[in-house]
This record gives structure tokens, C-alpha cells and sequence, in this order.
């Protein structure tokens, strides 16, 4: 058994999305005592206070992930400078009722993938002040702004050759932030 789960949200919810396959080919580079399962997020409804008191299932299936989850990982495409909706409405869910946020003191690896030249980089800023605000303590460096592009991966859907030593130092620091970071 793993000694280490990580709960994987990504911020696309397309079906062919390019951070869904980094979030599986990121996986791979993982190390053995490492699992990745992916939390749904779009059956999530809109977050509306008023349900505090009574959230659907979906909402705490998602809870009870990020609370027997070790660490999160992040994958997250940018959508006009920023992250997507979804992403941002399973924050908010996760976060309340005011009190019994699930991310507080979770640590987590923030990445994403974009067709843009900055490499969702204003994205994973954004999303760095909210998890800041959550107490999430986030991989700092190296940041990791992937450029989607012919060969990014290989016909296995792993990284490809060209990125393959940068992503797996990545996943490297980011394992030993987990290991560091995990209650
Ligand atoms: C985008 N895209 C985009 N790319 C970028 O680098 N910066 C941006 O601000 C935006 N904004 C944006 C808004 C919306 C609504 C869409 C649909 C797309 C392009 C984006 O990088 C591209 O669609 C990626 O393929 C999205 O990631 P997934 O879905 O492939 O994971």
C-alpha cells in the first residue's frame, strides 16, 4: 500500500484536455510509495452558502478525499489570466463551512499546462494566493509553466524526451515537499 496518497484536481474539465494527461503522465514520474487518484470536480454544484448545512454527495466525496489525502496536486489549465470556475468553485466548496477548510495544512504541488507562451503562469499565481490564504503550503520552487505543444508527450502518453529530466526533477522536489509536509 502506498505510504503516501495524493488527491489530483485538475481545472479542465475537457475531454481531451492537455492537463489531464500531464496530471497522468506527472503520476508516472512519481515515486513507488506514491499514489495518485484524481477528485472529480465537475459534478460539483455551484457553491451557494445557503448549502453549508446540508451539501450534496458530490461535495463531500470531495471532502472526504482532500481529508484522507497526504498532499494535492494541481493541475490546472489558464482561462483569461486566471484559473478556471471549476477549479475555483471546488476551492470555495472544500473551504467552508468557516472553520472546517480541508485544505488548511495540506500540502500540495501547483502545475498546469497551456497552448499560451507563459505556460499558465498567471494562472498558477492566482491560484498560489488562494491556497496562501487557505494555509496550503505550496511547493515553491521550481515552478513548472508547461508549454503544450507537439511532443510534449510520447505515443504512451508519458512526458516526452524534451521535458522528461525537467518534469521528473520537478515531481522529485515536490515528493520530497510532501514527504517533508505530511502530517
Ligand atoms: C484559454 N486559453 C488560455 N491560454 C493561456 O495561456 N492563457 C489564457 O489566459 C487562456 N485563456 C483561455 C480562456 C478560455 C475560456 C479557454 C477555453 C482557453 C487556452 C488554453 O491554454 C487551452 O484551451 C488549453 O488547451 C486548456 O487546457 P486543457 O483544457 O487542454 O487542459
Amino acid at each position: 500500500m502506498s505510504q503516501y496518497r495524493i488527491a489530483v484536481i485538475v481545472g479542465s474539465l475537457r475531454k481531451d484536455s492537455f492537463n489531464k494527461k500531464l496530471a497522468t503522465a506527472l503520476s508516472r514520474l512519481g515515486p513507488a510509495d506514491f499514489s495518485f487518484e484524481t477528485s472529480r470536480i465537475d459534478d460539483l454544484p455551484l457553491y451557494n452558502q445557503d448549502d453549508d448545512a446540508n451539501p450534496a454527495d458530490s461535495v463531500k466525496r470531495l471532502k472526504g478525499e482532500i481529508t484522507s489525502a497526504h498532499g494535492l496536486l494541481f493541475v490546472t489549465p489558464e482561462y483569461n489570466r486566471s484559473i478556471p470556475g471549476v477549479l475555483k468553485n471546488a476551492l470555495d466548496h472544500g473551504s467552508r463551512p468557516y472553520g472546517k477548510s480541508v485544505w488548511n495544512n495540506k500540502p500540495a504541488g501547483v502545475i498546469g499546462a497551456s497552448i499560451g507562451a507563459m505556460g499558465t503562469a498567471l494562472a498558477q499565481q492566482h491560484l498560489r494566493n488562494v491556497l496562501a490564504y487557505l494555509n496550503t503550503p505550496v511547493l515553491g520552487q521550481p515552478e513548472a509553466f508547461v508549454h503544450a505543444k507537439e511532443g510534449l508527450f510520447d505515443t504512451d502518453g508519458n512526458i516526452g524526451s524534451a521535458s522528461r529530466d525537467f518534469l521528473q526533477g520537478w515531481m522529485d522536489r515536490y515528493a520530497d515537499w510532501i514527504r517533508q509536509h505530511a502530517a
